[in-house]
C-alpha cells in the first residue's frame, strides 16, 4: 500500500511516457521546445512496465494513466498497454493525450487493453487552435476523437484550459461542440506548471468565471453526489443534453488552484526518466530507475516508492505565500 501520513492512499498511478511533445501550449511551453530528456536517462518500456507491475502488485495501484508530453509520440506505447493489461489484477488503463495522431492509433490502443483516453482541446476554432498551440492541427485532433469513440475507448472526456483574452469566450462554443458529439468536457484552471514561469494568478481564468459563462447559454444543475471520491472534477449536470451512455450530459471543473482537492488526493507520479513524485507540486523526487539498474529486486524498489510517498504534504500549496514552482515544468511530470 502507498500510504502518507495524512491516511491518503495512492491507488491512481500517471506514468509520463515521455517529454517531449508534438504541439506548442503556449501555457506551456515555448515556441523551440524545451531542453528533452536524454534518451538513456528514459525508463525503457520493459523497466516501465515492471515499476507499474510493482505497483499493481505490491502497492495496492488500481489505475494507470500513460501522460507525457505527448504521450502517443512514444513508439512503444501499444505494447506497454498491452503488457500492463496483462498485469494481475489488471488495472483500468487510460491515456491522457494532446489527440494527434490519435485516428492512427486509436484501434491499436483499443485493442491492446486501453481502457479510455482523455483529449485535450481548448478550442473548436481552427485559428484560435493554431495561436494556441503553435500547430496547425485542429483537425487530426477532431479525427482523433472521433476514431477514439468509434472504437470504444468510452467515455471519451474532453480537457480545456482557458486563456483570458485567447479562448475563454469560446467557452460555451466547445461546451456545445462536446455535447453534440457525446464526450464530457471538463475546464481546468491554469496551474503555475508552465516551463516559463508566466503563471499568473490574476490572469487565469477561474472556476467561478467559467461556471458563469457556461450559465449564460446553458443550464448547469450540480451533480447531486458531486465530485466523486478523489476524481479533480466537479461535474455539473446539462440541462435538456443527454450523454454518450444515454443519462444526463455533463460538464465539469477541475478547480485546481481555487478549489484544490489536495484532502481527496489518491495519486502517485513517475517521470519519463524513472521518477516517482508524490505531488504534482512536489520539489523532491525518489529515484527508481536508479535503483532498478543498481539491480534492486521489487521488494527494494516497492519499499523506495513506500517511503516516497510517506513523505507526501499536505497540499501542493499553490496559496501559501511561500509556494515556489517545481523545478520540472508539467510536460516532464506527467500532468
Ligand atoms: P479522470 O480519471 O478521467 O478524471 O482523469 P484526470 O482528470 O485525473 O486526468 P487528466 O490527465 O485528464 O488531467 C486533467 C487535469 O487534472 C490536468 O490539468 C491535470 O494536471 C490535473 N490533475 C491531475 N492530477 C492532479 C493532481 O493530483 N493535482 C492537481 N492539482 N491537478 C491534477
Ligand atoms: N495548468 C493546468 N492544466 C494544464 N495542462 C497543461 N498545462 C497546464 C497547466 N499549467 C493540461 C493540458 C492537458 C492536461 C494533461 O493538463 O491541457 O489537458
Ligand atoms: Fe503538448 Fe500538452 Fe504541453 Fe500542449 S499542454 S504543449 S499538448 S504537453
Amino acid at each position: 500500500m502507498l500510504m502518507d501520513t495524512f491516511g491518503r492512499r495512492a491507488v491512481d498511478l500517471r506514468v509520463s511516457l515521455t517529454d517531449r511533445c508534438n504541439l506548442r501550449c503556449t501555457y506551456c511551453m515555448p515556441e523551440q521546445g524545451l531542453a528533452w530528456l536524454p534518451k538513456p536517462s528514459l525508463l525503457s518500456d520493459a523497466e516501465i512496465v515492471r515499476l507499474v507491475g510493482i505497483a499493481v502488485g505490491e502497492l495496492g495501484v488500481r489505475e494507470v494513466r500513460f501522460t507525457g508530453g505527448e504521450p502517443l509520440l512514444r513508439p512503444g506505447l501499444v505494447g506497454i498497454v498491452e503488457a500492463c493489461a496483462g498485469l494481475v489484477p489488471r488495472p483500468e488503463l487510460s491515456l491522457t493525450t494532446n489527440g494527434v495522431g490519435l485516428a492512427r492509433t486509436a484501434s491499436a490502443l483499443r485493442g491492446a487493453g486501453l481502457d479510455r483516453v482523455n483529449v485535450s482541446l481548448d478550442t473548436v476554432d481552427p485559428e484560435t487552435f493554431r495561436v494556441l498551440t503553435r500547430r496547425d492541427r485542429v483537425g487530426e485532433v477532431f479525427e482523433g476523437l472521433a476514431a477514439a469513440d468509434a472504437v470504444g475507448l468510452r467515455p471519451v472526456k474532453v480537457n480545456a484550459v482557458l486563456m483570458r483574452g485567447v479562448n475563454d469566450h469560446q467557452a460555451a462554443d466547445l461546451l456545445g461542440w462536446c455535447l453534440e458529439r457525446g464526450y464530457e468536457l471538463r475546464f481546468i484552471e491554469q496551474m503555475p506548471l508552465d516551463a516559463q514561469h508566466g503563471w499568473d494568478r490574476t490572469g487565469m481564468v477561474t472556476a467561478e468565471e467559467i461556471l458563469a459563462r457556461l450559465g449564460e447559454r446553458f443550464t448547469l444543475v450540480p451533480e447531486p453526489d458531486g465530485r466523486r471520491g478523489a476524481a479533480p472534477a466537479e461535474r455539473w449536470l446539462v440541462q435538456g443534453w443527454t450523454g454518450a451512455d444515454g443519462g444526463p450530459a455533463r460538464v465539469g471543473v477541475i478547480a485546481s488552484v481555487t478549489r484544490p482537492f489536495c484532502r481527496a488526493c489518491d495519486r502517485t507520479r513517475l517521470t519519463a526518466d524513472g521518477q516517482v513524485r508524490n505531488c504534482l507540486f512536489s520539489t523532491q523526487e525518489t529515484d527508481l530507475r536508479g535503483a532498478l539498474r543498481g539491480g534492486a529486486d521489487d521488494a527494494a524498489v516497492a519499499e523506495l516508492w513506500r517511503a516516497a510517498m510517506w513523505g507526501k504534504k499536505a497540499g501542493g500549496g499553490i496559496d501559501n505565500p511561500e509556494f515556489t514552482q517545481p523545478d520540472r515544468p508539467m510536460s516532464a511530470i506527467g500532468g
